[in-house]
């Protein structure tokens, strides 16, 4: 009885509602965290593409000259996964993709100038790191330029999707690793690219598998974006409210939110008609130091993107330390907040009729004891 009754002060709702919030504010930052960074090191390892292995639970990243494919840890520990000395010296691995179904990673390699053209599709076993395939990818009638083999994508079956970013169209390789020209629309060339930009020979870029039969691909010198039937190749503008210049890679939730990076900003896309036309929900600007190339979707939905300095390799600067820094949408986390508030509110709600039932409890208790 004494034990309930020193309690007293405790039954103030001022006190009660401060201790609440004090719980509030507090598993708030526990749920969410802060953002997280990932630095790591590696000499001169310049990386332009990043992918996630949910297997494997880490980061991979290419190399602009090493001829690698590294993990990187939560924790910012890098190992090579991948070397592969049988490609020309100096080659680029760009673009990287997971095929989770049959367990291995899909490269963009391109040879750039000096070294003699290569534009190639490898694929590696995830396991043992072993290469299954590497396939030349074909160039199409009237090439005037050097192709770029730059992302790629795949589908459920093991299909990859590569973007030529010189010629502005798309290669597919199948499981096999049999490569033909999968789509050359004239969409892609319909917008003129802007002039006197870093990026205005960068066409098509950025390419993600829709789960729905499509794929969505960015133009860095349009800032357009493109869904393309999987199975045809047919492609189609899709109607942005803002030309997301400069895009390089993307990213999809599984919420169906597109996420897309440029060297100096993210912007998170919504459609709510199977991608004919999409809004700019929400953008982010990010320290271009870095140079980010690439974004991703990891675990538990959460998007990184890679500052991997390439710009500074392409010039012949050395550099060791690079970053995989997490990003987060100013309007999401509101709308979180709110939510956490409601539950807190209605927490505090039961505890206070608790306390009351408690209080009734014991009062009855003390007339029959008296
Ligand atoms: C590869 O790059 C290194 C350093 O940039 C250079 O010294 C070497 O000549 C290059 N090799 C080829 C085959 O281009």
């Amino acid at each position: 009885m004494s034990t309930l009754s020193s309690k007293h002060s405790f039954t103030n709702p001022t006190a009660a509602t401060v201790v609440f919030l004090f719980f509030a504010a507090k598993l708030s930052t526990i749920l969410a965290g802060s953002p997280h960074d990932i630095n790591f090191r590696s000499p001169n390892l310049f990386p332009e593409g990043l992918a996630w292995d949910p297997t494997g639970q880490h980061f991979l990243v290419g190399s602009l000259r090493h001829r690698t494919i590294s993990e990187v840890s939560d924790a910012g520990v890098v190992q090579t996964l991948i070397s592969d000395p049988s490609l020309p010296e100096n080659v680029t691995i760009l673009g990287l993709a997971v095929d989770s179904l049959n367990n291995r990673v899909l490269a963009a390699v391109h040879a750039q100038a000096p070294i003699p053209p290569l534009n190639a599709l490898a694929a590696y076993d995830l396991r043992s790191g072993h290469r299954l395939f590497l396939s030349a990818l074909p160039s199409a009638e009237g090439d005037h330029e050097r192709a770029i083999a730059n992302d790629v994508a795949v589908d459920f079956k093991g299909n990859a999707y590569v973007t030529n970013s010189a010629g502005n169209y798309i290669w597919k390789v199948n499981e096999k690793g049999e490569a033909s020209i999968f789509s050359n629309s004239a969409k892609f060339t319909e917008h003129p690219g802007i002039i006197g930009e870093m990026y205005s020979s960068c066409g098509l870029n950025g390419v993600v598998y829709n789960g729905k039969g499509y794929l969505l691909v960015v133009q860095s010198n349009t800032g357009k974006m493109f869904k393309v039937d999987a199975d045809d190749g047919m492609a189609r503008l899709v109607l942005l409210n803002e030309d997301l210049m400069a895009a390089d890679g993307v990213a999809l939730r599984s919420d169906d939110v597109v996420l897309v990076v440029s060297s100096k900003r993210v912007w998170m896309v919504k459609s709510n008609d199977g991608w004919s036309q999409g809004v700019v929900f929400d953008k982010i600007d990010l320290d271009d130091e870095g140079f980010p190339t690439s974004i991703v979707v990891g675990e538990r939905e959460r998007a990184y993107v890679l500052h991997g300095r390439v710009m500074e390799g392409i010039l012949g600067n050395s550099a060791e330390s690079f970053k995989i820094e997490e990003v987060r949408f100013p309007r999401e986390s509101e709308g979180e907040n709110v939510w956490m508030y409601v539950m807190v509110g209605i927490g505090l709600a039961y505890f206070l009729f608790w306390r009351f039932q408690m209080k009734q409890l014991l009062n009855n208790m003390n007339k029959k004891i008296n």
